[in-house]
């Protein structure tokens, strides 16, 4: 058996598979689910300030091998309610990351104090929901209002802060230095990225809301290319997110830069099992190179590319 334990912003990981935001995180159930199968932290789905119902349905299109496209709108029960749920998680010996969204700087601080109250271990910021303030922009497409939000952040909550970085922007490795420098602990990497889809019978997008997000496999390259430049650029651990579905996967995350993943969309297909089988796959393969510690493999495959030195083991 190889060690498969990693460390992210202070925080030990018996594994380097944590559950991604939205998939399923629904109740307090479904998160001790994930954590019973053998994820090493769950992420809540996202919450906000208020409950908010969602778009209307069609809300995801299944692209079966590619992965899926969704456009859900944040649907959630609001802080208070999901409080409840978190606790739940947590009686039960859950890893629990919160995660949240605002449409300023002053509402994500506001919900990260709510937030940070019930419990959770760290804070993991979607900076890809609407601007408020910037009609038909994401909050975190712009480095200056990361930098933003990601100060508010800190100075209100001693929990480490996760800045969730979009792959919708010109330069993620200049949207996670930006949260580096405004006190973030770690950087995951990516959200979904910006699709669409249309029903040629119909003649119009298939979501009723149009444009979506696409995860699954299709994306794995995005974002492991968006890993590899931020490895480049900072030096706080980065946690990969995107396609991933193997334990071959999961190391091509860590040589790029990942000191761990999330698992969306394969836990979506597969349920909570994929991860057991994924660590299975990681240990074989770690054991066929005779390596006993994942940790040795981070960002290995910089090797002779120009890198900074990491703050991680
Ligand atoms: C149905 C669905 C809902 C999602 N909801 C959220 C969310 O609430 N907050 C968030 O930060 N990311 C959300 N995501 C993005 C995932 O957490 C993840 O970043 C993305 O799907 C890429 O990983 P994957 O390819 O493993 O799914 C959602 C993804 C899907 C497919």
């Amino acid at each position: 058996m190889s060690d498969l334990s990693v460390e992210l912003a202070g925080i030990r990981l018996r594994n380097p598979l944590i559950l991604a935001s939205g998939i399923w995180g629904e109740s307090g159930q479904s998160l001790v689910g994930a954590w019973d199968a053998g994820a090493a932290g769950v992420i809540t789905k996202s919450i906000g300030s208020r409950p908010r119902p969602g778009y209307p349905n069609p809300t995801v299109e299944e692209l079966g091998s590619w992965g899926m496209l969704n456009a859900m709108g944040l649907p959630n029960p609001g802080i208070r309610e999901y409080s409840r749920e978190i606790a739940f998680a947590r009686e039960h010996g859950a890893l629990v990351i919160g995660s949240i969204f605002g449409g300023t700087a002053e509402e994500f601080a506001r919900l990260a104090r709510e937030m940070a109250a019930t419990g959770v271990r760290a804070l993991e910021l979607n900076l890809s929901c609407p601007h408020a303030e910037g009609f038909g922009t994401e909050i975190g497409s712009d480095p200056r209002d990361v930098d933003e939000v990601v100060r508010a952040v800190v100075r209100e909550v001693k929990i480490p802060v996760i800045a969730k970085i979009t792959p919708n922007a010109a330069d993620p490795a200049a949207l996670a230095a930006a949260a580096e420098n405004a006190g973030a602990r770690a950087i995951s990497a990516i959200n979904t990225v910006r699709a669409l889809s249309i029903d040629p019978t119909l003649m119009r997008p298939v979501l009723a809301h149009g444009i979506g997000g696409l995860s699954g496999p299709a994306i794995k390259s995005v974002g492991l290319a968006a890993v590899w430049q931020i490895r480049q650029r900072v030096r706080v651990p980065i946690v990969g997110v995107g396609g991933i579905s193997s334990g071959a996967d999961v190391l091509e995350y860590v040589l790029a830069g990942a000191c761990a993943v999330e698992i969306g969309t394969a836990v979506a297909h597969e349920g909570v099992r994929v991860f057991g089988r994924l660590a299975q796959e990681l240990d074989q393969l770690l054991s066929k190179k005779g390596v006993s510690s994942l940790r040795e493999l981070v960002g290995g495959a910089h090797r002779g590319f120009e890198i900074p030195a990491a703050d991680f083991p």
